[in-house]
């Protein structure tokens, strides 16, 4: 095989391994795609500055998000059916992820639970919620998630209703899943995907079925979460659920200062600035456009992180560079894990790490918290 050496190596050999139908849920965005799209070409315009003849030596990437240290400022991005890009895929992700000493976020639809993460790779990730029309069912997820030892919560506010996905659609990708003829003759030529899926008896959303009376299959699974996520969502129940979690408070999904400065008043520890990869708002700004406006918004009262479109620790440098305490990776992870299960998980940090260093080192910098908007080229930049 030849080396991996670049997150694009991973996409292309995930593609060949995973079934289609579950491929494209992951490499796809809503409608025209424009902001998939806009969120990895944004990162491309924003150049650096090239610094010669300062010493290099010594270099750390190591930095906190919510206090919490970090080997670099990345966090794996909360995917949902990520056990379907590969069996048990939250656990080997969970498992890379504590290894490499970055956080990895479980999603409230996740094929694996919240315990069998905690029992098969240790307590200390963090857990991403969907409010509920059920806030019966939200109270006891929230305390699973502390039982099983979460230390931060991220609050999902950009998916009340779910943007159109035209690939998931003609993908037959449902609750249940309804996959075409061309899907399941896909599905036959990928031995090594389905043998590790019949190894497993995890292929049900774990964190719902068999935790809400009257749901114990997929098929009333799929009648439950049609009618589940909330309209109603507002910044009271925001309010809600920041009495009910006592630990750190990271909320998702904003990209307007003015909603910025909101998640500030109700009390969060840090916001995600996100468009949730481009997969709800099509025509919605990219992440990294929108970050500075919402940095100088909060003015360092709150933390701010980012995710969408980061494929290289170039773009993480980029990110802190405009103010991004750390930065989530969703597709890169989910290709690795698809391509080579927890391994292909731990190439894709080592590949980011490694782009991050040396691109530091190239800037003239050796110390990830002094990394500030002085080392990108005026005018290549938002705001600038
Ligand atoms: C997601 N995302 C997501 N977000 C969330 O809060 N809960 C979820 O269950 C999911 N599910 C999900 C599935 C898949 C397949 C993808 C690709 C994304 C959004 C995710 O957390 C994150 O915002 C984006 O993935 C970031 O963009 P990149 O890194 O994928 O470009």
């Amino acid at each position: 095989m030849t080396p991996i050496t670049h997150i694009d190596d991973l996409r292309r050999l995930a593609r060949k391994r995973v079934p289609r139908m579950f491929y494209d849920y992951a490499d796809s965005g809503s409608w025209t795609e424009s902001t998939y799209r806009a969120n990895e070409a944004d990162f491309q315009a924003i150049k650096f500055r090239q610094r010669v003849a300062i010493n290099m030596e010594g270099r750390s990437t190591r930095t906190t998000m919510v206090g919490q240290e970090v080997a670099m400022p990345v966090a794996l991005a909360p995917t949902g059916l990520t056990g379907m890009q590969h069996a048990d895929g939250e656990i080997l992700a969970a498992r890379a992820a504590r290894k490499f000493g970055v956080p990895f976020t479980l999603s409230t639809m996740s094929i694996c639970s919240i315990e069998d993460v905690a029992e098969q790779a240790g307590a200390g990730f963090w857990f991403q919620l969907y409010v509920m029309r059920d806030r019966a069912f939200i109270e006891r997820l929230i305390a699973r998630a502390k039982a099983a030892g979460c230390t931060a919560l991220v609050l999902t506010l950009d998916l009340q209703i779910l943007g159109q996905r035209h690939k998931d659609i003609k993908n037959g990708l449902s609750t249940p899943p309804r996959p075409t003829l061309a899907n399941l003759l896909d599905i036959a030529t990928k031995p090594r995907w389905a043998l590790g899926m019949l190894a497993t008896r995890r292929r049900q959303f774990g964190n719902i079925v068999g935790h809400v009376s009257g749901v114990e299959d997929m098929g009333s699974l799929s009648e439950w979460t049609a009618s589940q996520f909330d309209p109603t969502l507002d910044w009271d129940a925001v309010r809600w659920i920041r009495r009910l979690w006592d630990g750190k408070l990271i909320l998702k999904g904003i990209l307007d200062p003015e909603d910025a400065r909101l998640a500030l008043e109700v009390g969060a520890d840090a916001l995600i600035v996100s468009n949730h990869g481009g997969r709800q708002l099509d025509g919605a700004e990219s992440s990294i456009r929108a970050l500075p406006a919402i940095v100088d918004a909060v003015r360092d009262r709150i933390e701010v992180h980012l995710d969408g479109g980061v494929r290289s620790g170039q773009d993480l440098l980029r990110a802190r560079a405009l103010g991004a305490r750390g930065c989530y990776i969703g597709r890169p992870f989910l290709y690795g894990l698809g391509a080579l299960g927890e391994a292909g998980v731990t190439r894709c940090l080592e590949i980011l790490h490694k782009e991050l260093d040396v691109t530091m080192a190239l800037c003239g910098q050796t110390r990830i918290d002094r990394v500030g908007r002085d080392i990108l080229l005026p005018g290549s930049y938002p705001g600038s």
